[in-house]
């Protein structure tokens, strides 16, 4: 097992071992976080500041309202003047067989993951990176690759997304701005995995027919995502970076 130190809940580490360069990203970097729950952001800005010592910045949006994500971009280059890398990591989900999944339910999950990405891209292209350059992450799933069951509405989502990684790499990429994607296995300690049965699929041995034989760790998830964010893929653009152990090669489709 050549897995990087993780934590399991949502708390900062208190130790980590750099894999690269500790000033990859030049000299660390000032976060803004966004989601629709300002109580559940203040409180983990807090710890991302305490543990990092840079600042962190909470700003409640929808990314299905682009005005919100505009406003939190207003406010975001009035408090640290720039933005060099945007991560697209909000996302719905819910196992549910497609027969049972409501009109309304295959629309919400559409609107927050990939409407999502497009109006949280595109703002920020607009307001500064289409000036400046910059460097674009989305965070996809391998679902729709072999048409996992009960996953059309995140699979389908996620596609498009894939699909979007390409053209907006090409339209984008003569301002300078990269755009690629990574798209995780099951990774333990998230919210993914709690919905989508991750302990069950663990004691059921499923992981087991994974080739790297084991669920992946946040923390592995953040160095694909760093690699990508960072220098390190200077020109590396409309990539998509499949981080899941080898899952999707062997996985059983139920
Ligand atoms: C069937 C469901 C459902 C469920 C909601 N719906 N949950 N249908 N099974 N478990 C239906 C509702 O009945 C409703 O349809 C419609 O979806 C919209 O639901 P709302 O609750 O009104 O929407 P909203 O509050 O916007 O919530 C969106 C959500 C919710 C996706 C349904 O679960 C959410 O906000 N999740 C955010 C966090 C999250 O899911 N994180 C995990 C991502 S995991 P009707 O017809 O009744 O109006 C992930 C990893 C994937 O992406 C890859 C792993 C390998």
């Amino acid at each position: 097992n050549n897995s990087p130190e993780d934590i399991e809940t949502d708390e900062c580490m208190n130790t980590y071992s750099h894999i690269y360069s500790p000033d990859l990203l030049m000299h660390g970097c000032d976060t803004v976080i966004a989601s629709r729950n300002l109580e559940k952001l203040t409180e983990a800005a807090k710890k991302l500041s305490s543990t990092t010592g840079r600042r962190c910045l909470g700003i409640a949006i929808d990314v299905r309202q682009p005005e919100t994500i505009s406003a939190a971009m207003d406010e975001t280059l009035k408090t640290f003047g720039r933005v060099d890398i945007l991560i697209n990591n909000a996302a719905g989900n819910f196992l549910c067989p497609a027969t049972s999944l409501s009109f309304n339910a295959f629309k919400t999950v559409m609107e927050i993951d990939t409407m999502g990405t497009f109006n949280t891209s595109k703002v920020i292209y607009d307001k500064w990176f289409k000036d400046h350059g910059g460097s674009i992450v989305n965070i996809s799933a391998t679902l729709g690759y072999r048409g996992q069951a009960l996953q059309v509405h995140a699979g389908s989502a996620k596609a498009a997304n894939d699909a979007m990684t390409r053209h907006l790499a090409v339209e984008w990429g003569p301002s300078g701005v990269r755009v690629n994607t990574v798209a995780p296995g099951p990774i333990s300690g998230t919210e993914g995995y709690r919905r989508l049965g991750g302990s069950h699929a663990e004691s059921a041995g499923v992981f087991r027919s994974i080739p790297l034989q084991r669920a992946g760790n946040k923390t592995e998830i953040a160095h694909a995502v760093l690699f990508l964010a960072s220098r390190a893929a200077s020109y590396v653009t409309g990539a998509i970076l499949v981080a899941d152990g080898g899952a999707w090669l062997t996985s059983a489709n139920d």
